[in-house]
């Protein structure tokens, strides 16, 4: 860590990429409060109407159903994005320096003796967590949303397309319980990404929090990165 005044400013998250943090975000924070809500409605009508009256339960569904699109739109965006994004926008885990990253940034994290580098976009462990909730959970509560919603439509191309998914996992409330699951595994990524966030942002005195509005972050000594910036802002 340095002095102010030794810092740089750096580019790092190109517009694409903001533009898909913050429309993700957006999906998922709607996602988990109507999800939870579908799953246990913590507020309605206090006296017994027709629902017509209220609706509040519809309207849940309505817009967690079309916000689950908006998710699964910038999921296919992020993936586009690996192909023509800059060079933070990609990451790949079949590197052997990607796990020894992970290793080190592990250590750093509980304050153990480490050699972690000074990573100018994602460290290698951020990354890892963005596969593993936002990968393989986004691709779980994906399948699973898309079952629920045309599972009472057997007879359809949409229907029969999730139908396979009971030979693997059972039965429908199965596949609920794993859509519930996943949802609880995104919440506890975001609480944690938020921490991290804040802790990067406090501890290493680089602007982390405001890089994903303005798209700049700031660091020390460009020159002693492993990553170095390699396009114009936008
Ligand atoms: C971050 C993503 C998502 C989260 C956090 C989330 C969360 C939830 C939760 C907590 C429930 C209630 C489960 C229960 O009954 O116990 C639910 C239900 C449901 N979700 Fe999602 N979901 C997500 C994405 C999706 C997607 C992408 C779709 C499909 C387009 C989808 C479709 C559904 C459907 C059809 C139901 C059942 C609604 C009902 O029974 O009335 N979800 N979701
Ligand atoms: C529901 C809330 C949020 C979700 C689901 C979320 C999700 C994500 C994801 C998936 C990434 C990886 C970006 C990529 O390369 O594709 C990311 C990175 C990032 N997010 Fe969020 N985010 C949320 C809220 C926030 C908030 C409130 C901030 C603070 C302003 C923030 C700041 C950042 C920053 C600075 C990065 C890059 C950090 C790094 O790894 O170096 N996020 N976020």
């Amino acid at each position: 860590m340095g002095t102010g005044s030794t810092k740089k400013r750096v580019f790092v998250w190109e517009r694409s990429l903001r533009i898909f943090h913050w429309v993700n975000a957006l999906s998922i924070t709607i996602l988990l409060i109507t999800g939870f809500y579908i799953s246990s409605p913590f507020f309605g009508a206090r006296i017994p109407e027709e629902a017509y009256y209220s609706f509040v339960m519809g309207w849940a569904r309505y817009i967690h159903f079309f916000f689950g699109f908006v998710f699964i739109a910038s999921l296919i965006f992020r993936f586009y994005l690996f192909l023509v994004g800059n060079q933070y926008a990609k990451s790949n885990p079949l590197k052997a320096s990607f796990w020894t990253g992970v290793l080190e940034t592990g250590k750093h994290y509980l304050f153990m003796k480490n050699n972690k580098k000074h990573y100018v976009g994602h460290n290698p462990l951020a990354e890892l967590s963005y596969w593993i909730f936002m990968g393989l959970g986004g691709l779980i509560v994906i399948a699973t949303g898309l079952f629920l919603l045309f599972e009472p439509q057997p007879g359809t191309l949409l229907g029969s397309s999730v139908a396979w998914m009971t030979n693997i996992f059972g039965n429908s409330a199965n596949i609920r319980g794993l859509h519930f699951f996943s949802a609880v595994a995104i919440l506890v990524f975001v609480m944690t990404h938020h921490y991290f966030v804040l802790r990067e942002t406090w501890l290493e005195r680089n602007k982390t929090l405001s890089s994903m509005f303005t798209g700049y972050k700031e660091m020390d000594d460009p020159g002693g990165s492993d990553d170095e910036p390699k396009r114009k802002a936008n």
